[in-house]
């Protein structure tokens, strides 16, 4: 009986909140800037020549009006849910997109690209924009405002922002082990550290622009991604487990160097965001968060198609919100929903 009614506290705790605000009353976030991979990119893609893309049918059959946006989901991104669960606003745009307005400026906007990763050959493999790219768009970005505000306000709004990195997957996907360029050059260690010290980089700079609250994704399980199962999972499609062992590997280094971070940059907060054990606390009980598939995406088989792939004629799951996965890579809006309301709470009282 007890255990059965933990069950249900549980899953009524953790199916996700659609985007409850978790600020204290006494804090308030100006904006959110997003910068990275698929993750966060709320269509920066659409304005770039590449293949890497998500805006056409049935990408964002559950966004606002059913429209693909270039979101690489069915709804709403992590960055949308964050900007929601900071009580800044219900969407995250895209900073590519011509028809955004001031104040989607001024509350905060999305640099990211899907692809991406913290090593330039990730970015230039995929023809998306590198994070180095995006930190220009940012200046370009901090230019806009200043214009907008004055240099104070704009000084004030960039202080008090909250900053997400998202990166890593792709590098150890795209250039590492399912093609083998840095394979050839570095053994995984070695790799893992590398990218640990370009994301480094990145917060120093992004801290040198102003930046004050900077949140740094770990890696996820990638080897539990569908597309991974599939191409090296075996024939029972299992989770990779070399792959997740250079995940960890990655995120104890990564760990590491954030707490030299944030203990070195003054008056600034830098927080490492764990994507690996609440990933990994669903996979293994999708039950207790209300999912019941985690194993494929729920576009056309679930277990290859993604991005040009996953498209108008690729036959659909019944339900995406038994789905961990939308297509073969990426979230689908509920996983993303109970990953926010897993981790939100604890970023929050890092942060504030
Ligand atoms: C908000 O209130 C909490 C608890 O009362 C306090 O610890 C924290 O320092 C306050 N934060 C700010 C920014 O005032
Ligand atoms: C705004 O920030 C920049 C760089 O941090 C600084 O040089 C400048 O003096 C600030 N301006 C105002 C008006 O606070
Ligand atoms: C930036 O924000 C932090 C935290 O809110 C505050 O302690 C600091 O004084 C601010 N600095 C400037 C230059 O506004
Ligand atoms: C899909 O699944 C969700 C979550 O279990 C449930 O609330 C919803 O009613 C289902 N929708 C349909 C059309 O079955």
């Amino acid at each position: 009986m007890k255990a059965i009614l933990m069950c249900l506290v549980a899953s009524l705790y953790f199916q996700g909140n659609n985007g409850t605000t978790y600020l204290p009353d006494n804090v308030s976030v100006p904006a959110i800037i997003a910068l990275g991979d698929s993750l966060l990119d709320s269509g920066n893609n659409n304005y770039i020549k590449t293949l890497t893309k998500a805006n056409f049918p049935p990408y964002g059959k559950d966004f606002v009006g059913g429209k693909p946006t270039g979101r690489f989901t069915n709804g709403k991104t992590l960055g949308d849910f964050l900007a929601k669960g900071l009580g800044v606003k219900e969407y995250l745009p895209a900073y590519l997109d011509p028809h955004i307005k001031d104040t989607d400026l001024l509350t905060g906007v999305s640099f990211a690209s899907g692809g991406t990763g913290y090593d330039p050959l990730t970015s230039t493999l995929a023809t998306v924009i590198p994070i180095s790219v995006q930190l220009e768009m940012f200046k370009q970005y901090i230019s806009k405002i200043k214009k907008k505000v004055g240099e104070e306000a704009a000084n004030n709004t960039i202080n008090n922002s909250v900053f997400f990195f998202s990166s890593s997957s792709n590098d150890f996907l795209t250039n590492y082990y399912v093609f083998p360029f840095r394979r050839l050059e570095y053994d995984v260690q070695r790799y893992g550290n590398k990218l640990v010290k370009i994301a480094a980089d990145y917060i120093r700079e992004i801290h040198k622009l102003g930046a004050r609250r900077i949140v740094v994704f770990s890696a996820p399980p990638f080897g539990c991604i569908p597309i991974e199962r599939t191409l090296a999972g075996g024939l029972n499609r299992q989770c990779v487990d070399k792959y997740n062992k250079a995940a960890q590997m990655f995120n104890n280094m990564l760990k590491q160097e954030i707490q030299i971070l944030a203990s070195s940059l003054p008056e600034t907060k830098v927080v490492l965001a764990d994507l690996y054990n609440p990933l990994m606390s669903i996979i293994e009980n999708p039950r207790q968060y209300g999912l019941e598939v985690i194993d494929k995406g729920c576009c056309g088989t679930g277990k290859i198609e993604n991005s040009y792939l996953c498209n108008k004629l690729s036959k659909m799951c019944r339900n995406e919100s038994k789905y961990l996965f939308w297509d073969s890579l990426h979230p689908t809006e509920k996983g993303c929903d109970i990953f926010i309301s897993l981790i939100l709470p604890d970023l929050v009282k890092n942060l504030f």
